[in-house]
């Protein structure tokens, strides 16, 4: 192999730049040519496409966001929209992929793979934490310090007047940014979509502590759980606080990634590289025990992770 490209996929995550910079530097190291794909795989169909080097991922380490940028690409949905895309890979001399993205962008490197054979070596990259075989998605520790620190401030103003903040975050069908954010932060409760709520049994539990002397309430929403408002109807005449609603939204993606990131992003990309040169034709590197590994990427997809539920009992117990 002499000709690589790099793209990223679907959300955007803190340290995708870091791995742009490590697959590409790994790649000019090894003799190999690499391009780098802007907007994702709509960048890939459109032939958006320039060969990147040393010098043009100088400093990128630090940066949030992605400097290919990225999107959600409906057209490469479509059959149609991937024989383009194969064009554009046969055109610029491609002859293997980096995909860096979630699980849609990993699921679409499946079908490109198996219809036109082309190497795609995905890099878990989102804020979720929602992809099977990896313990960590690039991106999800610095969400989590984002969101960390966002509740420790609204606790502060919780406190001050005496009030309940139902916090909604990010994840989409994961309750993990929402059950491990709570956990960082004492929270009272997280709401999460594994696990069913009783809002009777926790509105008596926030009143009892209220009642005890409690000056804060803090119940953090995972989005696939339900709407921050909802929660707050539910509750808020029966817990004895004066409720708020916070929703964190898009803060939860952007950011300079953590020491974390940058590493677990530099090693995966560094990964992605070497498992092309060693002709693989369809994996996904993953983290699993301090190690990184590679899983083929229809094993990852076909997988649904599961959260340790062991962590929830964690949380309810300790808040
Ligand atoms: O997958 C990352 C994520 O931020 C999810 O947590 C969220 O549901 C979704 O993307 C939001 O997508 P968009 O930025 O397209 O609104």
């Amino acid at each position: 192999m002499k000709t690589i490209g790099v793209l990223t996929s679907g959300g955007d995550s803190p340290g995708m730049n870091a791995a742009i910079r490590a697959v590409v530097r790994y790649g000019v190291r090894n003799g190999l040519k690499v391009f780098g794909i802007e907007r994702g795989y709509c960048g890939l169909i459109d032939g958006a496409i320039k060969e990147l080097n040393f010098a043009s991922v100088a400093g990128i380490m630090e940066k949030g966001g992605t400097i290919l940028r990225t999107s959600r690409c409906g057209e490469f949905f479509t059959r149609e929209g991937r024989e383009k895309a194969a064009n554009q890979l046969a055109k610029f001399g491609i002859e293997g992929l980096v995909v860096i993205g979630g699980e849609g962008s990993l699921t679409g490197s499946v079908t490109f793979h198996k219809e036109f054979g082309v190497p795609v070596i995905g890099v878990p990259g989102t804020i979720d934490n929602d992809i099977a075989h990896t313990d960590m998605c690039i991106g999800v520790d610095t969400c989590l310090n984002t969101v960390v620190d966002a509740i420790q401030k609204l606790k502060d103003t919780a406190t001050s007047h005496e009030r309940a903040f139902i916090v909604e975050v990010m994840g989409r069908e994961s309750g993990y940014i929402a059950l491990m954010s709570a956990i960082a932060t004492g929270a009272e409760a997280a709401i999460i979509p594994e696990v069913p709520i009783d809002f009777d049994q926790l509105a008596e539990r926030l009143l009892e502590e209220r009642k005890r002397g409690k000056l804060n309430c803090i119940v953090v929403v995972a989005e696939g759980a339900g709407k921050a408002e909802e929660v707050a109807r539910k509750i808020s005449n029966k817990i004895g606080y004066e409720t708020r609603i916070s929703i964190l939204g898009h803060i939860q993606r952007g950011g300079s990634p953590t020491a974390f990131d940058r590493l677990l992003a530099t090693r995966m990309g560094v990964r992605a590289v070497q498992a092309l040169l060693d002709g693989e034709k369809c994996a996904t590197t993953v983290l699993k025990s301090g190690q990184i590994t590679l899983i083929d990427t229809e094993e990852v997809i076909s997988t649904k992770k599961k959260l340790d539920l062991s962590l929830y009992e964690m949380c309810m117990t300790l808040s």
